[in-house]
């Protein structure tokens, strides 16, 4: 046997994986581990926070899912109820599900208990599944918060921390309850953050979150996988329909994923695709979350092959055999571009990312090749070409944005991140559109029954154990995170 041989047989041994979880582990198919892996597993076995950037479908998830998995196999203290040993804070609701599925896979067999909390579906099995304690939380930020404040779950015993999306999960929609989410864990946690992407003003933040934290960065933020292959389109608004059907009507675009700006502008898409004879599933923030999932599946499943989605699907989705990534249009943050596109290319495999771009989106091309480092190739020019007639019966509608028509999870409406343009001094002065509040205010709105004290936590959690529909006014506010 040939030492390179040996180091792959031992592969995650080598870096302080052993055990059962090895074997769990090996038979889910990791034992060759990635740069990222061989990186950050052993800082984080030996107790240090990680600031991990690696790109797009690199392995991330196992990188900061083994370490956690290997120290809790190694507790022997019982957990107490409510609590959770280590948590994981994700951006959609759809990316915690995945993240579930891919511990519970890396750790089959090994006696680990994780939950799931988000938005959009009961809270009352969350709830079960939570109080006799877990190892393993695996949460969106809305959801979680009104868990903490309402009592039924404690984060005191939370010794692992992890932002998975990191840079997404400091952004402006989700650092107020970040911030108080991680005040409310143990003081001596461990905390990890991992992103394909990182601009300099979000890196800024996580300082106040991580301790004398590990930096890896196995490329450059912001850089594409090498496996994608990217090209423009040059197309205006009115011919993108006809280009993208004429697209697919190839075959060899086996299973493809359509992105959109906006919710209506991917309702529109699906709707296009269906009268040109197209079968696509859809999945953005107005949908309910069944319909988001089964969307997904279906994809995932390969029963559908086209899925038009905002950028809610953007980040950390792996559905290793997306072969083709389509924007319909360019995002409004050159950051998203690069998550998008990187829902291909995944995992050493090859990718097409192709996006269409109408003259006045100019301006945002050159922002994402400004922070991807690269000249996209023009492949196709379409403007000098009539604008396609539509048929008559068809209905069309005018479409006026709605101001919640973007999805709001995290991403700022005006498309600036948070500090640009203002020095960064009033970066969390103001709530961004719509954001919600936190804790109830102080007096007269409590309802009836609430108690008037020893409710406000020292924690920056307010207990509440009043109706919460009446918080709310009865209904989730639209634009809440998850
Ligand atoms: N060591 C490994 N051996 C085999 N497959 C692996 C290994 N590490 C990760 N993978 C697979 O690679 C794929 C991508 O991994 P993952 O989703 O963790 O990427 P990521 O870096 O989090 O990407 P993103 O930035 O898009 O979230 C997954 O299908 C995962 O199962
Ligand atoms: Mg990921």
């Amino acid at each position: 046997m040939t030492n390179e041989n040996q180091a792959d047989q031992n592969g995650f041994a080598t870096l302080g994986i052993t055990g059962a979880l090895l074997k769990a582990a090996n038979a889910a198919g990791f034992t060759d581990p990635k740069p990222i892996q061989v990186q950050a597993i052993p800082p984080q076995i030996e107790g240090r926070d990680i600031f991990g950037i690696a790109q797009t479908g690199s392995g991330k998830t196992a990188a900061f899912a083994l370490p956690i998995l290997s120290k809790i196999i190694g507790l022997g203290t019982k957990r107490r109820p409510k609590t959770a040993r280590a948590l994981i804070l994700a951006p959609t609701r759809e990316l915690a599900v995945q993240i579930e599925d891919t511990i519970k896979l890396l750790a089959k067999g090994a006696h680990i208990s994780t939950a799931l909390v988000l938005g959009g579906v009961s809270r009352y099995s969350q709830v079960k599944k939570i109080a006799p304690g877990v190892d393993i939380l695996i949460a969106t930020p809305g959801r979680l918060t009104d868990l903490v404040r309402e009592g039924d779950l404690i984060l005191a015993d939370t010794k692992w921390l992890v932002l998975d999306e990191g840079d997404r999960m400091l952004d402006m929609g989700f650092i107020n309850d970040v911030k108080r989410i991680a005040k409310a864990t143990a003081p001596n946690r461990q905390t990890a953050l991992f992103s394909a992407t990182m601009p300099n003003e979000i890196a800024e933040l996580a300082k106040g979150l991580l301790k004398d934290a590990v930096r890896i960065e196995v490329s450059p933020q912001s850089t594409t996988a090498a496996e994608i292959v990217q090209s423009v389109v040059l197309a205006r608004t009115k011919q993108k329909r006809q280009v993208l059907s004429k697209m697919l009507a190839d075959e060899a675009m086996r299973s493809v994923i359509v992105f959109s700006r906006t919710k209506h502008g991917a309702d529109r898409v699906t709707k296009d695709l269906a009268r040109d004879g197209f079968d696509a599933a859809v999945i953005h923030g107005n949908k309910s979350q069944n319909a988001r999932q089964k969307a997904l599946n279906d994809f995932r499943d390969g029963s559908v092959r086209i899925l038009v989605a905002t950028d809610i699907a953007a980040r950390g989705i792996d559905v290793p055999g997306i072969s083709h990534v389509v924007n319909f249009d360019l995002p409004d943050e050159a950051e998203s571009y690069v998550h998008r596109i990187g829902r291909t290319g995944r995992n050493g495999r090859d990718g097409i990312a192709i996006t269409l771009c109408d003259p006045s989106e100019n301006g945002k091309l050159r922002q994402v090749e400004r922070i991807i480092r690269m000249k996209l190739p023009v492949i196709a020019d379409h403007l000098g070409s009539p604008d396609p007639q539509r048929d008559p019966k068809e209905r069309t509608e005018r479409h006026i944005e709605p101001a919640n028509d973007r999805e709001q999870h995290g991403g700022r409406r005006d498309g600036r991140r948070p500090g640009s343009g203002n020095n960064g001094k009033k970066r969390f002065g103001g709530k961004p559109g719509g954001e919600r509040q936190f804790a109830p205010k102080p007096q007269g709105e409590r309802p009836a029954g609430a108690k008037p004290n020893g409710e406000h936590k020292p924690d920056g959690f307010k207990r509440f154990k009043g109706n919460n529909k009446r918080r709310f006014g009865g209904k989730r506010p639209a634009n809440r995170a998850a």
